[in-house]
């Protein structure tokens, strides 16, 4: 039996890809490309030496999903595909949430149809909108979101706890991420965005290796202790053991679980600039700018109970999270572009 992975390609997803492989399971990928580069598959199968059967379709495309359950034999599903660019989800709101909505509940239908009821899904921190409070546990309130990338989130978790009520067949994971950053150690994997970066890290690797003259700081008057957002960054081979362990909870038929996958420590944009100086020995300039439309002052999880019923806990602190971005970038200055 195997893993389908939507969105397998992708930062995360190729970062679980190579954990899951490592971990002795079988993996479907599956991607439609619109944010990744064909390589990647090269990339994960030169780390593990394993080859996972990878389709190039849309999870929008019921047929082309209704072939690959006919042709494999899959178990469970990890569902990374989908679109993430926030800034964006303002300017597209129908795209996201058709890609983001229909193609769930297309990928859910396919799968029931199929028989196949287990599904871990990306959800993320931004569902608790200014969070009530801090550290955030999973009892936290939903907040309002400020965008409709961070509703397609929120309302996707909705669906699947209704789903998972209306038939407790379903085992459902709802994992919710921090600031994921990091690269895989070998520095042949890591994220790779298109043209400006909208994440913290990215924008700071893009101007370490000369792409980018400076880093623009959103805001310094927020109420943190330096004055800029605090957040809480976690390494994406860390974030990718999470769903490794998650999977255990499908095993168990636990039916509906919800957990944060954070370090449960915050860092400012300023600290994380001095952690990557001192990590990559490269000066970042940088400058104060406005208050980016949107941002909350602090955000950082209470992991706890991912610890406590997963047995899952992030390894990596904020200096190899720095070093192995770095290494990805330096290596691959244009992310998988020759
Ligand atoms: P990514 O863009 O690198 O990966 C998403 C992948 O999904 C891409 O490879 C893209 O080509 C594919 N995809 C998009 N729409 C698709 C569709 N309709 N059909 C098939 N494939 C499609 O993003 P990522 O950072 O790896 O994020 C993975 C998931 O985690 C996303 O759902 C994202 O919303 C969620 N998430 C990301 C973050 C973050 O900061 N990176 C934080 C919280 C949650
Ligand atoms: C981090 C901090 C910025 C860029 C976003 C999404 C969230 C989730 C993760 C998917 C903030 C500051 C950033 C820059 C800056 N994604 N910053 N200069 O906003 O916490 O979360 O990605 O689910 O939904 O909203 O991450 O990396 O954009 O910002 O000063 O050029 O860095 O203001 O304080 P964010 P980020």
């Amino acid at each position: 039996m195997a893993i389908l992975v939507t969105g397998g390609v992708g930062f995360i997803g190729s970062h679980t890809v190579v954990e899951l492989q490592n971990a002795g399971y079988d993996v479907v990928i599956l991607d439609n490309l619109c944010n990744a580069s064909p390589k990647v598959i090269d990339r994960i199968e030169a780390i593990t030496g394993k080859k996972a059967p990878f389709y190039k379709v849309d999870i929008r495309d019921r047929k082309g999903l209704e072939e690959i359950f006919a042709k494999e034999k899959i178990d469970s599903c990890i569902h990374f595909a989908g679109l993430k660019a926030v800034g964006e989800s303002v300017q597209k709101p129908l795209e996201y949430y058709d890609n983001n909505i229909s193609g769930t509940l297309t990928l859910l239908e396919v799968m029931r149809e199929n028989g196949c009821k287990n599904i871990i899904f990306s959800s993320s921190a931004t569902v608790y909108g200014d969070p009530a409070f801090v550290p955030i546990t999973e009892e936290c309130p939903k907040g309002v979101c400020t965008n409709p990338y961070g509703w397609t989130k929120s309302m996707l978790e909705q669906i699947m706890t209704d789903m998972q009520k209306a038939d407790p067949e379903w085992n459902v994971v709802l994992l919710r991420y921090f600031n994921p950053i990091g690269a895989h150690k070998s520095g042949t994997m890591g994220e790779n965005p298109n043209g400006i970066p909208n994440n913290l890290m990215p924008y700071i690797t893009q101007v370490a290796v000369g792409i980018r003259e400076e880093l623009g700081v959103f805001g310094n008057d927020y109420d943190t202790p330096d004055g800029t957002g605090v957040r809480d960054y976690i390494h994406v081979v860390d974030l990718a053991l999470g769903h490794v362990k998650a999977l255990k909870k499908i095993e168990e038929n636990a039916g509906l679980s919800i957990y944060n996958l954070g370090t449960g420590q915050g860092y400012s944009v300023l600290e994380v600039v001095h952690n990557f100086e001192e990590a990559s020995g490269v000066k970042i300039p940088y400058s104060i700018r406005p208050r980016r439309e949107g941002d909350i002052a602090t955000c950082y999880a209470d992991a706890s109970k991912a610890k406590a019923e997963l047995g899952w806990e992030a390894q990596y602190g904020i200096k190899e999270m720095c070093e192995d971005s770095w290494r990805w970038q330096k290596n691959n200055p244009n992310g998988y572009d020759e």
